[in-house]
């Protein structure tokens, strides 16, 4: 009888509030310039990853929500975070083994794995699928190899996987240094404060109708590098000071500090996709017309109430404080409204509404100019989803997404 070793971890989506765009070194991910992120609650959005490896198995296969995956197994960058547990593995082994005497030190290290993972939010909604997936590779690997290091080590193995995966390994606020060391030892993430320091504050993700396929970051962002002078303005002058505002803002749970920079530094980034010739865009019209729709409210809010960003697609991520999500939301639905289904146009998990029909149809704050914009077209924004701030990986006992024979269930 051949003895199964498997684990099972979730792991969570984070979306920077100080953005990384530009690697010094592509193949170690190293990036150009540090940066803040905020992990997203697992409940709403995660990666799930089982990991079994077994002396029967003939080679290493890899299962991305239910398909297998036959060509990524020999992706460059999966090889290295394989390679680098592994490293660490045979490490632990052989201190086992030689140090402390112990016999028969399973030599997982050698096995071959049958991986399975999953999402439970829609991969092509541009989500950060690949931050919460590598991060969930290595965290799930780490287990299984019973490794005995820190999330800041692990670190270090998911940036090789994706440069923001490595943000996914904590949660709560994060902060990526970039380090300067040209072996990359020093480019790690660091908690800056945990998910329950700052519990007002909370998240809506927009997700926006987008049909074409944008430029990937990874060719997005080394194209930036090539040829905007914008950037290296960015990386020299502006990110070190507002990674301190940014890091000061959190502790001290400073909205309107917080909300300022993070949409300047959205703005930024993508000024410099704009900067890249030849040009790269992210924001289409609805994303562009949130931005407006924000900028009002908080104009005459007479504070910064709402705060906008926006990664490598069309999608708006807003952070808000719990008592003005309410209002966001009406706002939101008032100018894109939904298609006739309002419970898939959002979900409200925590029961802000008592009818929802009355979505987009409640009063506009004080002096909204209601003719900000005009109301798009029903499903430019095909769903809310609001979340809020939450933890990082963790392991998920007595759960597998394989059978017995090490396919998925
Ligand atoms: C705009 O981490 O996806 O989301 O390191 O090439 O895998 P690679 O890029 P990736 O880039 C993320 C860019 C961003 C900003 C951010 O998350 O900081």
């Amino acid at each position: 009888m051949v003895q199964t070793h498997e684990k099972t971890a979730t792991s969570p989506v984070n979306i920077a509030v100080i953005k990384y765009w530009g690697k010094r070194d592509t193949e170690l991910i190293l990036p150009s310039n540090s940066s803040i992120s905020i992990t997203f609650s697992k409940e709403h959005l995660q990666s799930k990853t089982t990991i079994r490896a077994s002396p029967l198995f003939e080679k290493t296969r890899l299962w991305l929500n239910g398909i297998e995956e036959i060509n990524v197994i020999n992706n460059k960058r999966l090889q290295n975070c394989f390679r680098e547990t592994k490293l660490l593995r045979k490490e632990y082994e052989d201190k086992l083994s030689k140090e402390i005497g112990i016999d028969n030190v399973i030599p997982l290290s050698t096995y071959h794995l049958h991986i399975c993972s999953v999402n439970n939010f829609p991969t092509a909604a541009g989500l950060a699928s690949s931050a919460s997936g590598f991060a969930c590779l290595v965290y799930t690997l780490s287990q299984l190899y019973e490794l005995p290091v820190s999330a800041t080590e692990l670190s270090k193995i998911a940036r090789q996987g994706s440069g923001s995966a490595c943000r996914s390994l904590f949660g709560g606020f994060v902060s990526w240094q970039m380090g300067s060391k040209q072996d990359g030892s020093d480019s790690q993430a660091l908690q800056i404060a945990s998910s329950d320091h700052w519990p007002e504050l909370e998240v809506l993700i927009c997700i926006i109708s987008d049909a074409k396929k944008g430029t990937s970051s990874t060719e997005g962002m080394q194209s930036t590098v090539k040829t905007s002078t914008l950037l290296q303005h960015r990386i020299n002058n502006v990110v070190p000071e507002r990674m301190k505002l940014m890091t000061n803002s959190i502790l001290r749970k400073d909205f309107n500090k917080f909300a300022e920079l993070t949409m300047k530094d959205s703005n930024q980034f993508h000024a410099c996709c704009l900067d890249t010739f030849p040009p790269i865009f992210y924001l289409n019209d609805t994303s562009r017309a949130i931005i407006s729709v924000i900028t009002e409210y908080n104009d005459k809010s007479g504070e910064y109430k709402a705060a906008y960003t926006f990664d490598a697609g069309p999608n708006a991520v807003i952070y808000a404080l719990k008592r003005n999500i309410p209002e966001i939301i009406n706002l939101i639905s008032k100018y894109f409204p939904p298609n006739q289904d309002n419970q898939t146009f959002f979900s409200d998990p925590s029961k802000l509404f008592s009818d929802k029909k009355k979505l987009g149809k409640l009063p506009l704050p004080a002096n909204f100019n209601e003719n900000i914009i005009p109301v798009f077209p029903n499903d430019s924004v095909k769903q809310i989803l609001h979340t809020c701030v939450g933890n990082g990986p963790r392991v998920k006992k007595d759960e597998s997404l394989l059978n017995a024979a090490g396919f998925p269930k």
